[in-house]
C-alpha cells in the first residue's frame, strides 16, 4: 500500500475500459450521490486497484470487483482514501484474475462552491434564486466526482446517466437516448461516448433556453442561455457552425460527435472548457448583446468558441499523453483559434492581434522564474499553475514560427495525418514533431527541442560592419543580465523593401552576412532600413544598433513598415529598456515616430507601454511626470481625434476597438476635454441607458473617465457607476464597471472598492477584475492583502484565481525593501498553487526597481522628456 504513496502518476496493472456512470444531484441540498461500474482490464497480476477519488465518501457496503468471466464477486480487504495523494487503494485478499472485471462504487458527495469537480452555480429565475449543478474537471477534479483513472492517457468510454428533477435541462456530452418521466424526478441516459479521457467528461443541469441550428454534415449545435436570452446566443452560434465547418476541412476528420452543446455558466472559474460536446463557457465568452456588448467583447466571443471548438480535435480527439504536453493542447488551440478567426471575419485582421499573445509569452518568458513548454509534472498540484502565458501564448507563438518556416500547407497536411495518426488516442510533444518533419523533410524536432524544452528566448543583436551584417544570440531576461540559453533561431529580414528578403538558421552565438550584393544592387542604398524577424514571426528579440534604429525609425516615419513589423520594434524596444539595455530617452523617441499610428494592434501596444513607462517615472522621476502625460496626451492626439466619440457609420471593427483604449488612456493621463466629455456622456446614460451618446464601445473610457475625478468628498460619480453595476445584469457590463473601478486616485475609493469586489454583490469568478489599481492606490491594495489574505486564501485558494490577487497587486511594486517585506510576508503562507506565481512578482519588482534605478542615473532625459512633451505636431 505504502508504493502507492507520493507517485505522480497512477501504477497501470488496471486499464479502464469503459465507465457507467450515474449521478444524482439534490440541487437543494447541494450534495450529490452516485455509483460507477467500470470495466477494468487487469493487465498485470495484483491485488490492489488503485485510481482517483478526493472530497467523496464511499457508500459502506458498495464496493466490489467482479470477475465476468468467473461470475465472481469480490470484496475488498482493505479501502483507503488517501487524501494527500487524492487516491483510492482497494486491497483484496487474493490475486485479481488478469482480463476483464467490472469495479462497483457507490458513493456521496457535495455540490461545492469552489468551482471546480461537481459544484453548484447560481442565478436567479423570476426572482427566485436558484442552483445549477455544473462539472469542471480540468486538470485534475473528475475524482471530486466520481472514483476514476483520472488522467488523460486512460481514456475509455462513458455510459452516463442522470437522476434530476424533471422540469430541468440535463445535458451531457452525448444526446439522450431516453428519458423518464416518474413525478418530479427524471431519469435522462445518454448514449455511450467514443473513448475519451475523464477530464472532458461533462454534466449540467439547470434551467435553460436554447437556439440551435446545423452544420452542413448534419451536427446539431445548441447555444443555451439564461431563460429569456436565448438571442444572445446567436452570435456564437454562428461561429460555432462556421467553426466546425473550417476545421472539418483543416484537420481533414470530421467532428467526431452526433452533437455540439455550448453553455453559458454564471459562475465559472476559466474562460470557457472544452468539453467533449458540452462545452461550457463564462456568460462573458459566450454571450453577445447587440445593444450592450462592445467589438471586444463580440472579438472575444469568437476566439473563445474557435479556441475551445479547435480542441474538439486537438486535445479532445488527440489527447495529451500527460500535462507536460499541455501547451500542445493549449499552445496549439490558441494559434488555431486565430486561423478560424481570420477566416470568418477577414476584416477583423485578428493576426495582426496575435502579436498580443507573443508579447506576453515573451514577457513572462523573459523572467528567470518562467518554465519550459515541456514541464515536468510530479503532483496534480502542480498543474494548474502551467495554464499560463508560457503553454497558451508561447506555445502558439513557437507554433506560429515553425508553420510560417515549414509553409502552411506543409504544416496542414502533417497535422491531418497526425491528427488521423493518433485519433482516439494519446500523443506526445515528439510525436507531433515526427509528423511534422515526415510531412516536410526539414529537421523539425531538433529545431524545436531548443524552443520547448528549455526556458527562455534569444534577443538577436544585429549591427553593421564593413558591409556586413554581424549577428549575435543571447539570452534575453528582464533582468538584464544574460541566460545561458542558446536556440536554433530561424532569422527573416528585410532590407529597404518587403521584397528584398533573406532567410537563414542562426545555429550558433554569432554569425555575419555579407549584404553587399543584396544591399547595393536591389534599393541602392547603403543607408536602406533593415527589419529582422520579419512579421513577427519568430519568437525572438531583436536589438539594432544605433544606426540600423535610427533607420527603423525613419521607416518607421516614412509608413515604409507593415503593422507587425511596427508593433514589434516597439515592442523590442520597450523590453530592452525595461531591462536597462537602453534608455528611456531612446525609448521614448521611438515612441514619437508613432504620433501619426492608426493601426489598432500597434496603438494598443503603444498606449499600453505608456501605461508603463508613466508608472515607472511615477517612482523615478516624479518631476517628470506631468510632462510625460502631455507627450502621452499628444501622441494620441492623431488617432483621437481622427476616430472622436461617436462610432461613424460602416467604420472598421478595429476602429471601434481603438476608440475605447484611445480615450481610456487620455482619461487615465488626465486629459481635461476627456474628463469632461466622459462626465457629460456618463451623466446622459444614467439618464436613460439607452442613450446614444454611450455606445458599449466607449463606456469603459466613460467610467474611467469619471472614476479619474472621484474622491472621498467627491464620491457621487461612483455611487452612479455602482448603481449601473447592480441594475445591470449583462456580465460583460459588470466587468467593464469592476475593471473602471479601482482606477480611483483616492486611496479611501480604493479600499472601498477593493472591500467590494469581496462581498456579496460580485461573484467569486470576477473579484480579479477589480484589482486593475492606479498607482496611487499601490500601498493602499498591499495592505488590504495581507489584511484579507486569510479569507482571500480561503475564497480562492482552491483554483487558479488566486495567483491573479498576487500578481496584480505585487507586480507593480518598484523597490528592492518592498520586494523583501513581501518575499517575508509569504515566507509561511506560500503553497505549492501560488509559489510559482509569486517568485514570478517578485522578479517583477526587482526588475522595476532596477529599471527605476536606471532611469534615475540617465542623464539628459528631463530635456528630452521636456522637448517631447512642448514640441508642437
Ligand atoms: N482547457 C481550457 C480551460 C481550462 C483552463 C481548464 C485552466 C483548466 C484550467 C480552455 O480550453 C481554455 O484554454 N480556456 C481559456 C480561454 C481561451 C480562449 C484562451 C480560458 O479559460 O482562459
Ligand atoms: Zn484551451
Amino acid at each position: 500500500m505504502e508504493q502507492f504513496k507520493g507517485q505522480p502518476r497512477l501504477p497501470k496493472f488496471a486499464v479502464p475500459k469503459r465507465y457507467d456512470l450515474r449521478l444524482k444531484p439534490d440541487l437543494s441540498a447541494c450534495k450529490f450521490a452516485g455509483s460507477v461500474a467500470v470495466d477494468l482490464d487487469i493487465v498485470a497480476d495484483t491485488k490492489y486497484i488503485v485510481l482517483n477519488a478526493a472530497d467523496l465518501s464511499l457508500v459502506t457496503g458498495s464496493v466490489s470487483f467482479t470477475n465476468r468471466g468467473f461470475s465472481k464477486v469480490l470484496e475488498p480487504s482493505k479501502i483507503d482514501l488517501v487524501e494527500a495523494d487524492e487516491i483510492l487503494v482497494l486491497e483484496f485478499a487474493e490475486t485479481l484474475p488478469i482480463g476483464i472485471g467490472v469495479l462497483h462504487i457507490g458513493f456521496e458527495g457535495t455540490l461545492n462552491d469552489k468551482m471546480k469537480g461537481f459544484y453548484r452555480s447560481t442565478y436567479e429565475h423570476n426572482g427566485e434564486k436558484k442552483n445549477m449543478a455544473v462539472t469542471q474537471f480540468e486538470p485534475a477534479d473528475a475524482r471530486r466526482c466520481f472514483p476514476c483513472w483520472d488522467e488523460p492517457a486512460c481514456k475509455a468510454t462513458f455510459k452516463i446517466t442522470l437522476d434530476v428533477p424533471s422540469e430541468l435541462v440535463a445535458l451531457s456530452n452525448m444526446p439522450i437516448v431516453e428519458e423518464k418521466v416518474d413525478g418530479h424526478l427524471k431519469t435522462v441516459s445518454y448514449q455511450e461516448s467514443p473513448v475519451m479521457s475523464t477530464y472532458l467528461v461533462a454534466v449540467v443541469v439547470g434551467l435553460f433556453d436554447y437556439v440551435e441550428d446545423c452544420t452542413s454534415d448534419g451536427v446539431k449545435v445548441r447555444v443555451y442561455c439564461q431563460v429569456g436570452k436565448a438571442n444572445q446566443g446567436k452570435f456564437a452560434l454562428h461561429v460555432a457552425v462556421g467553426t466546425l465547418e473550417l476545421y472539418k476541412e483543416y484537420f481533414a476528420v470530421p467532428y467526431a460527435l452526433p452533437k455540439l452543446d455550448m453553455v453559458a455558466i454564471p459562475d465559472f472559474a476559466a474562460g470557457a472548457m472544452e468539453n467533449y460536446g458540452l462545452v461550457t463557457y463564462r456568460e462573458t465568452a459566450l454571450l453577445y448583446d447587440d445593444q450592450h456588448s462592445a467589438a471586444a467583447n463580440k472579438q472575444r466571443v469568437a476566439t473563445v468558441v474557435a479556441h475551445e471548438l479547435a480542441h474538439q480535435w486537438f486535445g479532445n480527439l488527440v489527447t495529451m499523453e500527460w500535462w507536460t504536453h499541455l501547451w500542445l493542447n493549449e499552445g496549439f488551440a490558441t494559434w488555431v483559434s486565430y486561423l478560424a478567426t481570420d477566416s470568418l471575419f477577414p476584416e477583423w485582421k485578428i493576426w495582426t492581434q496575435f502579436l498580443d499573445e507573443s508579447t506576453e509569452g515573451l514577457r513572462l518568458d523573459g523572467l528567470a522564474e518562467s518554465h519550459p513548454i515541456e514541464v515536468e509534472v510530479n503532483h496534480a498540484g502542480e498543474i494548474d499553475e502551467i495554464f499560463d502565458a508560457i503553454s497558451y501564448r508561447k506555445g502558439a507563438s513557437v507554433i506560429r514560427m515553425l508553420q510560417s518556416y515549414l509553409g502552411a500547407e506543409s504544416f496542414q497536411r502533417s497535422l491531418a495525418s497526425y491528427i488521423k495518426k493518433y485519433a482516439y488516442s494519446n500523443a506526445k510533444t515528439e510525436d507531433l514533431w515526427a509528423a511534422l518533419e515526415e510531412g516536410s523533410g526539414e529537421p523539425v524536432n531538433k529545431l524545436m527541442n531548443s524552443w520547448t524544452k528549455q526556458k527562455g528566448y534569444p534577443v538577436v543583436s544585429v549591427k553593421v560592419k564593413d558591409q556586413k551584417l554581424v549577428f549575435e544570440q543571447s539570452q534575453f531576461l528582464s533582468s538584464g543580465s544574460h541566460g545561458e540559453g542558446q536556440w536554433i533561431v530561424p532569422v527573416t529580414l528585410c532590407c529597404g523593401s518587403y521584397d528584398v528578403r533573406k532567410n537563414f538558421l542562426l545555429q550558433t552565438i554569432s554569425e555575419t552576412l555579407d549584404i553587399k550584393e543584396f544591399l547595393s544592387d536591389r534599393s541602392g542604398a547603403a543607408s536602406a532600413w533593415i527589419k529582422l524577424n520579419v512579421d513577427q514571426a519568430g519568437f525572438y528579440r531583436v536589438k539594432y544598433d544605433e544606426d540600423l534604429a535610427s533607420r527603423l525609425r525613419y521607416a518607421i516615419e516614412s509608413k515604409y513598415l507593415s503593422a507587425t513589423d511596427r508593433f514589434g520594434i516597439l515592442d523590442d524596444s520597450f523590453a530592452l529598456c525595461m531591462a536597462c539595455q537602453q534608455s528611456l530617452t531612446s525609448l521614448l523617441t521611438l515612441m514619437g515616430a508613432y504620433r501619426e499610428e492608426h493601426e489598432y494592434t500597434v496603438m494598443s501596444n503603444l498606449i499600453s507601454i505608456s501605461y508603463k513607462v508613466a508608472r515607472i517615472v511615477a517612482d523615478a522621476t516624479p518631476e517628470l511626470l506631468d510632462d510625460i502625460k502631455r507627450f502621452f496626451i499628444s501622441l494620441f492626439q492623431y488617432s483621437a481625434e481622427k476616430l472622436g466619440w461617436e462610432p461613424k457609420q460602416g467604420e472598421s471593427h478595429l476602429d471601434a476597438m481603438l476608440r475605447g483604449e484611445i480615450l481610456t488612456a487620455l482619461a487615465v493621463f488626465g486629459d481635461d476635454l476627456t474628463l469632461n466629455e466622459a462626465s457629460r456622456r456618463f451623466h446622459a446614460f444614467l439618464d436613460d441607458r439607452n442613450t446614444s451618446l454611450l455606445p458599449p464601445d466607449i463606456r469603459k473610457a466613460a467610467y474611467v473617465g469619471v472614476m479619474q475625478r472621484v474622491s472621498t468628498s467627491n464620491r457621487l460619480d461612483y455611487e452612479s457607476l455602482l448603481r449601473v453595476y447592480r441594475e445591470t445584469d449583462l456580465s460583460q457590463e459588470k466587468t467593464r464597471i469592476l475593471g473602471s473601478l479601482a482606477s480611483c486616485s483616492d486611496p479611501n475609493i480604493i479600499l472601498e472598492v477593493l472591500n467590494f469586489l469581496l462581498s456579496s454583490e460580485v461573484r467569486s469568478q470576477d473579484a480579479v477584475f477589480g484589482l486593475a489599481v492606479s498607482i496611487e492606490g499601490r500601498e493602499t491594495a498591499w495592505t488590504w492583502l495581507k489584511d484579507k489574505w486569510e479569507y482571500i486564501a480561503k475564497t480562492w485558494g482552491a483554483g487558479f484565481l488566486i495567483t491573479r490577487f498576487v500578481s496584480a497587486i505585487v507586480s507593480p511594486f518598484a523597490s528592492l525593501e518592498k520586494a523583501k517585506e513581501i518575499e517575508e510576508y509569504f515566507a509561511s503562507r506560500s503553497k505549492p498553487s501560488i509559489a510559482r506565481t509569486l517568485k514570478q512578482s517578485i522578479e517583477r519588482v526587482h526588475i522595476n526597481a532596477n529599471w527605476v534605478q536606471s532611469v534615475q542615473n540617465e542623464k539628459h532625459l528631463a530635456d528630452a522628456v521636456k522637448d517631447l512633451a512642448h514640441r508642437k505636431y
